[in-house]
């Protein structure tokens, strides 16, 4: 096994571009991207590429780093027809991004990301069943006509059809297809674990570790109380903190545990790191370093 890279989250923001991108030069190997963050609507209602799309590509250059894609609206688990349009328009944009960026490997995340023709906020969670996982592997089979690797990645759902421990064999059946992936993501592993009072050893220990070719490490933090009526909390996988010392442990033990491993991607979103962040980022980045070797 290659001693798997290290990967940093560009996000579609100025200010937290110009505080990160002195980082990016020494302690990343690749950038990772959704491409939906690149596009805005043009004249006649087409997908455009916007001033981040130029932007990430010459931090690309400038850095002479590679891309993958992670994108948020593939929708792999809509089944309603008329989505289908949708779709097609969709991977045609990812098949120009692609053209640009040249990503090594594409994912999205699991579940239905537009129901009856509306976007949701939230990826919401998939009926863990056979012909489901036929829709989804469909979906992945299709988008290798563009990029030959791809994948999906372990979600946050708030809703649940089903055992959640019952995932790591809905993933296996879904990722049948050669070079379909899992992009496994720790801390909505952890996110999981902690909302449906399970233990994230458990699932792990369903899963298939040979299927999973990238990690995700983020933060997150608790919902507030007078959000629901019961005062009842969740946590939030809002990418908007530190990475927990639970997540860290997570990804000591199981990294070696996945021999196709290629990538591990820190993720912070955009409107969530300022000056004093800085420092914790770059930590963060020389810890994975750190645990990698
Ligand atoms: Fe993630």
């Amino acid at each position: 096994m290659t001693s798997p890279r290290i990967g940093f989250s560009l996000q579609p923001e100025a200010a937290f571009l110009g505080l990160l991108e002195p980082l990016l030069h020494e302690h990343v190997d690749y950038f990772e991207i959704a491409p939906e963050t690149t596009w805005r609507l043009g004249a006649a209602g087409e997908w455009v590429p916007n001033g981040f799309h130029r932007e990430f590509l010459r931090i690309g250059a400038a850095t002479r780093k590679p891309f993958v894609g992670h994108a948020v609206h593939g929708s792999f688990g809509t089944v309603d027809p008329r989505d289908r349009p949708r779709q097609q328009e969709w991977q045609r944009r990812i098949a120009a991004d692609h053209a640009a960026f040249a990503f090594e490997w594409l994912t999205d995340h699991l579940g239905a990301a537009v129901l009856d023709q509306r976007a949701v906020a939230l990826p919401i969670g998939l009926p863990m069943v056979p012909a489901m996982a036929a829709v989804v592997r469909e979906r992945l089979v299709e988008l290798q006509q563009v990029v030959p690797d791809v994948g999906v990645e372990n979600s946050v759902f708030y809703f649940l059809l089903g055992d959640w421990l019952d995932e790591p064999a809905f993933l296996a059946d879904l990722l049948r297809a050669k070079r379909t992936h899992l992009l496994l993501d720790l801390h909505n592993l952890f996110t999981m674990a902690q909302n449906t009072g399970q233990d994230p050893e458990a699932w792990l220990a369903r899963l298939d570790t040979s299927r999973v070719i990238e990690i995700h490490l983020s933060g997150g933090e608790m919902s507030q109380p007078q959000w629901l009526p019961n005062g009842r909390t969740l946590r939030l996988d809002s990418h908007d903190h530190a990475v927990p010392e639970e997540v860290w442990r997570l990804f000591e033990r199981w990294w070696r545990k996945c021999p196709n491993l290629r990538g591990v991607t820190l993720e912070r979103m955009e409107g969530t790191v300022g000056p004093d962040d800085v420092a914790t980022v770059r930590d963060e980045l020389v810890r994975i370093r750190k645990v990698l070797r």
